[in-house]
């Protein structure tokens, strides 16, 4: 039985390309792609439970995630809720029983990804199917709620077209699948809470965990499909954040990224029963005995609110590490893009924050060539990213969305012209990058570490500031924040040596 199941299995494998098991990085115009410090490592750690060796006859599910962390976070949801059901995670699709794609609708790149995997998960289903094996395929995520019926229709192979706000009742739709019926499509906002619905957490994999806090936006940047796919903002409760920060912690959990697609918005109701503000959950969550570290990501300027500034100067689990986009530095951009902000408005909040915590390293997103961009536009950005210094970047070209109130604006740019200042722009982020590594070397830094480096007596961490450190280190380290001299930067990362090892 085995033997013919290895020959089935490599047979399959030896007709699907490698690419599509491997993961999807966020989308190759990331200027700092390999050094991706909230993504590329988490979602490299996927799949969680396939440490465990599977029971034979248990049921495979493949996930493959694309985008945000907010995807990864829900990806782990799914798994875990999977678990229930007997499905145990592997990273081979070939011996899929479901594969799952987690998808990401904010580019067309990222969109479009997920036809190609869906024509190489069609051949993969029938190779499978001719030796009696059922496959179901799934489409989860935003590219699943931004387009519903029309993913069945432009790939027929899909059984199961899942939205953000259902993933709880995916063991519901697997056993209606089972039972026969049809390619079945739920892209609805359910007034039953996800959250609540969900499993318990499962073991942690990394001393390092994301939090969903909070979900959709109400922003309506004009070129950005979020607030179509995602909802409005809606946010957790205090208590239940707290619970699952506690249960995290009680499996190793030592750092949390506290998730929204407009965190600094968040407003979640509080044990008195009033909206508590993004400071506040950070407060709530600093006294989780255990847990020592705290970030949050992604912000929006106009809820940098003048407690969460404060709370970077009190609380000390608070990481010095802000995220913040700023998209354009031209008032003009900005006003068309409905960001309600201007170039000065911005670095006055950076001058806030820095003048609480200087040491704060920032980061951004940037978006060249929306419609009506010009060179003098695109220079006031070059300037804005110089003045701040920023830490990280990540820069996009403008992609039209469907349906978004930018897309349909005059003056599109030409994709020669958005190549070529993403070039430039790249340029200056990737110095600014290398600066703030090297200004790193000779200073000692609290390191918490994650996991194993990939050769062996190898340990890998992060700073404060998010940057990855390597140092040589025994297991026991894991899960404890501990003293590194910085000895040298590379382009990604840091190289140090343990404080008492020397
Ligand atoms: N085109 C290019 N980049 C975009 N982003 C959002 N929508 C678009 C788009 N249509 C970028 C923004 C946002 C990040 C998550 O993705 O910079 O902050
Ligand atoms: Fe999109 Fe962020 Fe703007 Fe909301 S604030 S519309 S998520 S870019």
């Amino acid at each position: 039985m085995l033997p013919r199941r290895t020959a089935l299995l490599q047979e399959i494998r030896s007709n699907l390309p490698e690419a599509l098991w491997k993961l999807e990085e966020w989308d190759s115009e990331r200027s700092l792609d390999d050094f991706e410090p909230l993504l590329a490592d988490d979602v490299a750690a996927h799949p969680r439970q396939s440490d465990v060796e599977p029971r034979p006859e248990a049921k495979r599910v493949f996930i493959k995630t694309f985008g945000c962390q907010m995807n990864v976070y829900d990806s782990e949801r799914m798994s875990e809720a999977l678990a229930v059901e007997g499905y145990v995670e592997t990273a081979d699709v070939a011996e899929a029983d479901l594969a799952i794609l987690n998808t990401c609708h904010i580019r067309e790149k990222a969109a479009e990804k997920v036809y190609s995997d869906l024509g190489r998960l069609r051949d993969l289903k029938s190779l499978r199917a001719k030796s009696g094996k059922e496959t179901f395929i799934t489409v989860a995520g935003c590219v699943a709620q931004a387009e519903g019926d029309e993913i069945v229709r432009r790939a027929p192979v899909v059984d199961l077209v899942l939205g953000p706000q259902n993933y709880h009742r995916l063991p519901e739709f697997l056993s209606r699948l089972r039972g026969g019926e049809a390619a079945l499509v739920e892209t609805a906002f359910p007034d039953e809470d996800k959250f609540k619905a969900l499993p318990a957490r499962s073991p942690a994999k990394s001393a390092s965990a994301f939090l969903t806090v909070q979900e959709g936006c109400d922003k309506f940047c004009t070129f950005c499909v979020v607030p179509y796919t995602r909802g409005m903002e809606f946010s957790r409760p205090v208590a239940a954040l707290v619970e699952e920060a506690r249960a995290l912690v009680a499996r190793g959990v030592r750092e949390l990224t506290l998730l929204g697609q407009n965190v600094n918005g968040y407003h979640g109701e509080g044990a008195d029963g009033h909206a508590t503000t993004l400071a506040g959950l950070i407060r709530h969550l600093a006294s989780v005995d255990g847990l020592q570290r705290i970030r949050y990501t992604t912000s929006h300027p106009r809820d940098m609110t003048d407690d969460l500034v404060a709370a970077h100067a009190e609380e000390e689990k608070l990481m010095p590490y802000l995220h913040l986009p700023f998209q354009s530095g031209s008032d003009r951009v900005l006003a068309a893009m409905n960001r309600k902000h201007t170039a000065d408005d911005y670095l006055r909040l950076i001058e806030r924050v820095r003048a609480v915590r200087p040491d704060i390293a920032m980061s951004t997103d940037i978006i060249v060539g929306f419609p009506g961009e010009t060179d003098a536009d695109f220079q006031a950005t070059v300037d804005l990213v110089k003045t701040v210094g920023f830490a990280y970047a990540y820069c996009f070209k403008y992609s039209a969305r469907p349906g978004t109130p930018a897309s349909s604006m005059d003056g599109q740019v030409s994709e020669a012209v958005k190549r070529e200042r993403l070039e430039r722009l790249q340029a200056v982020l990737e110095d600014g990058h290398r600066q703030f590594n090297a200004a790193s070397v000779g200073k000692t830094m609290p390191v918490l570490f994650e996991k194993a480096g990939r050769q062996t007596g190898q340990l890998v961490g992060r700073s404060p500031y998010l940057q990855l450190v390597q140092v040589d280190g025994g297991p026991e380290f894991i899960g404890e924040i501990v003293d590194v001299e910085i000895r040298a930067a590379g382009a990604n990362s840091l190289s140090g040596v343990i404080r008492g090892s020397m």
